[in-house]
């Protein structure tokens, strides 16, 4: 096999629970997670010249109306105006990207003989709490693995995948799981039940480790029932998913980024049965009861200026 294409989907989290913080500055999490149909492409192939070179490009369109979208984002001074700049500076084609260090990872430990070359082409918002990054290099494990026949197992490419990102395990497997620890300890659920999601960016970037400063994880008074939506799951039971919707980064992100309180208000009042940032934002989903008013929702939420990327979609299991 000389050339390999392979998807990397994006998530969302149905719920996520913050429990404590950990010497490490990690946080112990409780998470539902569900992959979207949204995805980045990545083509894999093999080089005479040793090393890895990595190209991108962006493919931001939204699939309600095909328009491309120009992105921009901030730099973490959520205060600062000054700090609009251009998101393909966030997401660089170098040593910085996490497909570039996913594919060092593997190429350090097995020294293959030949090099390869990687183009990654970005759909899923970049900042957004969609673990966008995470799936673009579990996706980079994976295809490394095939292509150079290293043999490695979905638990061999997890244990090296958690070292570069906590939701890279869960990327590696995809669909709907229980996450919990970091992240990295999965619990495999059945598919969540059928529903049409109307996933939208507001047009900035918020990095992780920002929202996890912010958060007050022992000063929470509210926690999602997240073993109640593993068994809304279970029972194929969408109106308790959508009751059970919970993310304690909300508390963190809405005051700090109030285009989320704003997007979250403006899908609910535009017919979604449920809301929610996805991980720590500023993305936002919510539920739909079918897809000509999630359309019209979409439509709205571009036009009002109050989303950059827009998508009608759904949960998929790769
Ligand atoms: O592992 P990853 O690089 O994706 O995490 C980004 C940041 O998010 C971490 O540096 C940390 O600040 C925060 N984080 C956390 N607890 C987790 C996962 C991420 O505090 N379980």
């Amino acid at each position: 096999m000389n050339k390999l294409t392979l998807k990397a989907y994006g998530k969302i989290n149905l719920g996520l629970d913050a429990l404590s913080k950990r010497p490490d500055g990690y946080h112990e999490l409780s998470m539902i997670m569900q992959t979207v149909d949204i995805y980045d492409e990545l083509v894999f192939k093999l080089s005479d010249k040793p090393g890895i070179r990595l190209t991108e490009e962006f493919r931001f369109d939204t699939e309600i109306d095909g328009e491309e979208g120009r992105m921009v984002g901030t730099s973490d001074d959520p205060e600062s105006d000054e700090a609009q700049i251009d998101l393909s500076t966030i997401v660089r084609a170098d040593h910085t990207n996490l497909v570039w260090k996913a594919a060092n990872l593997l190429m350090e430990e097995f020294k293959p003989e030949k090099g390869v070359r990687i183009h990654l082409i970005k759909r899923i918002p970049v900042a957004a709490g969609m673990a966008g990054g995470s799936s673009d290099c579990a996706a980079t494990l994976k295809g490394l693995n095939q292509l150079f026949g290293l043999g490695l197992s979905l638990e061999e490419l997890q244990e090296r995948g958690v070292k570069l990102g906590a939701d890279v395990p869960y990327c590696l497997l995809g669909g709907t799981a229980l996450a919990e620890g970091i992240g990295e300890k999965l619990t495999v659920l059945p598919d969540m039940p059928e529903c049409v999601l109307v996933v939208a960016k507001p047009s900035i970037g918020i990095p992780t480790p920002l929202v996890f400063k912010y958060l007050k994880v022992y000063e929470l008074e509210e926690h999602p029932d997240i073993y109640g939506m593993k068994a809304a799951i279970e029972a194929g039971d969408l109106n308790g998913v959508i009751h059970r919707l919970g993310n304690v980064l909300e508390t963190a992100a809405i005051p700090n980024f109030p285009v989320v309180g704003e997007l979250k208000q403006a899908m609910r009042d535009l017919g979604a049965q449920g809301v929610l940032m996805s991980g720590s934002g500023p993305t936002v989903f919510g539920i739909f009861p079918d897809k000509s008013s999630a359309q019209a929702a979409a439509k709205e939420l571009k036009m009002r200026e109050l989303a950059a990327q827009v998508f009608v979609t759904g949960p998929c299991t790769p």
